[in-house]
């Protein structure tokens, strides 16, 4: 069987891991990179395959099988649209857009195509929450009452040195917490309605530093979540 033939839109610091990963792969292969600035020529020329300016160009001329769109949160939409419109299939980083809206135009255009997209959520492939899901929807607890949890770190003050990181599209609530809603949901069901506050109290610009939230599960089971990119935390999943 021929390897699957990728592209990465976005040769930023996930870009790279996406790389490394496709090239210790005999399924895929790397075939381009699209990435206006330096560091997507140098992963380019690393990996040894053509670089492109933009999307479009490198769906015009590159065959390829699917891409992943690792760009700034604010830059998926683009790409993503672009890849579908192409017969292209997707591998969007999360958050999968910066606002509803854009998500929205991407489901349907996915469900009018028949082009598959699938985000980032790397979590739901780890075996630690495979078996908290198993545990929680087999019953083993007994019935799911309450559930709490928390998503804490003191991110370097470099890491928000790239203006993007800067807005409220790259802060810690689409950036991290969506990997912890989407455990959540993966581990006790949808959840029907939430209610939250932020707050940016530490570092003055427009992301936000912290959240917390109330929700409520499908299934009647209620939760609190805590959220902040300025504290220290107990745990991390790095450590897992
Ligand atoms: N799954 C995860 O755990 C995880 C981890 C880190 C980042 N991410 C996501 O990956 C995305 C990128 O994050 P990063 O930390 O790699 O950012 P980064 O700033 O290191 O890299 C982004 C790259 O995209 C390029 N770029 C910008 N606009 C572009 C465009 N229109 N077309 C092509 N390339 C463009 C930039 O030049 C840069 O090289 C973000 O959405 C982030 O949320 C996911």
């Amino acid at each position: 069987m021929n390897p699957v033939r990728l592209a990465i839109v976005g040769g930023g610091i996930i870009g790279r891991g996406h790389a490394g990963a496709i090239a210790e792969d005999p399924v895929a292969e790397l075939v381009a990179v699209a990435d206006p600035a330096p560091t997507g020529k140098a992963l380019a020329e690393e990996m040894d395959v053509p670089l492109h300016a933009d999307v479009q160009s490198m769906l015009a001329t590159e065959t390829i099988d699917g891409i992943i769109v690792s760009t700034p949160t604010e830059h998926h939409c683009e790409p993503t649209l672009a890849a579908l419109q192409a017969g292209v299939h997707v591998l969007v980083e999360k958050p999968i857009m910066a606002t509803l809206e854009e998500a929205g135009r991407v489901v349907e255009k996915s469900a009018d195509t028949g082009i598959h997209v699938l985000v980032g959520h790397h979590r739901r492939y780890y075996p630690q929450v495979h078996k908290a899901r198993e545990i929680v929807q087999t019953g083993t607890l007994g019935t799911l009452v309450a559930v709490t949890g928390q998503w804490n770190a003191r991110k370097n003050d470099d890491y928000y040195d790239p203006d993007w990181r800067k807005k409220w599209e790259a802060g810690p609530v689409l950036t991290n917490l969506i990997h912890e809603i989407d455990t959540l949901r993966y581990i006790c069901g949808e959840v029907e309605s939430i209610s939250a506050e932020v707050s940016s109290s530490v570092m003055e610009i427009e992301k936000e530093d912290a959240a917390a939230m109330v929700m409520r599960f499908q299934s009647g089971a209620l939760g609190t979540f805590v959220l902040s990119d300025q504290t220290a935390s107990p745990w991390a999943w790095e450590f897992a």
